[in-house]
């Protein structure tokens, strides 16, 4: 396994993406890296020459600085997940680097972005959208790899590299579950043991359920608060909270 470069410098980053040879497969994290993160990573570096792993906790897309301070953060085994699943480069740059204009220019969506987690979290979309196409740019990346986990963003990923014409291909990649159902995500580290033990009810209601307000109560009886739990195009969306964490996730239906 040939070592694992980690740049905290774009600009020593864009050098050294100016010399690789072949395609390039790019995996954007916020850390935390789980199995589904690995998933990703495995997929790159199977379809492409090098694989790159961006980790940056964004604070743009953050509404609730709560949040943002409570995101976990777990750099040492990250790059070693990065490693181990087939990843070449680990592009983590400081703030001031990714904004030099302090978030003066910012890109939005004014449709899809207003719906699901974007109703409920101002300006979210905003700074997804951002960061993802900064970190196209910088890295140059052929191909790209985002989970249906967060299938909106990934939605309005693809249509801005569509919109856009930017290189950068964007591959649906399946959700990946616990054995429980739960997907898997960063934010489940932080859950109580009890708030584990509830959370496969949210998998549970959105695929057992004959409607979207069947789930809406099966999850409210089950002490779960739930932020939104609506259908559009053919799939059922959740979004709600355990141990004040928010649990986001999604099926076809
Ligand atoms: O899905 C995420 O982890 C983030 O929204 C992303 C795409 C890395 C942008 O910060």
């Amino acid at each position: 396994m040939s070592d694992l470069l980690v740049f905290t410098s774009i600009t020593e980053f864009r050098a050294y993406r100016a010399k690789l040879k072949g395609s390039v497969g790019v995996v954007l994290t916020m850390g935390a890296l789980h199995a589904g993160h690995a998933s990703l990573i495995v997929r790159s570096a199977g379809e492409n020459d090098v694989t790159v792993v961006t980790i940056y906790v964004n604070p743009t897309q953050f509404d609730n600085p709560e949040d943002l301070k409570k995101y976990p953060r777990t750099w040492e085994a990250d790059l070693a997940l990065a490693k181990k699943s087939g990843a070449q480069a680990v592009l983590a740059p400081s703030y001031e680097e990714i904004y030099p204009d302090q978030y003066r220019y910012k890109l939005t969506e004014n449709v899809f972005s207003t719906k699901l987690c974007g109703a409920h979290r101002p300006g979210h979309y905003d700074g997804v959208l951002t960061i993802v196409m900064k970190l196209f740019q910088i890295t140059q990346a052929d191909q790209s790899y985002f989970g249906e986990k967060d299938f909106q963003q990934l939605q309005l990923i693809k249509d801005m590299a569509n919109t856009f014409f930017l290189k950068t291909k964007v591959n649906a990649c399946p959700t990946l579950r616990e054995t429980s159902g739960l997907a898997m995500s960063s934010r489940n580290v932080r859950l109580t043991d009890a708030g584990k033990e509830k959370a496969p009810a949210i998998f549970q209601a959105l695929t057992k359920s004959s409607t979207a307000v069947v789930a809406h109560k099966k999850l409210t009886d089950a002490g779960i608060e739930v932020e939104y739990l609506e259908e559009h195009f053919n799939r059922r969306f959740v979004a709600a909270f355990i141990d004040g964490v928010r649990l986001i996730d999604n099926v076809e239906i």
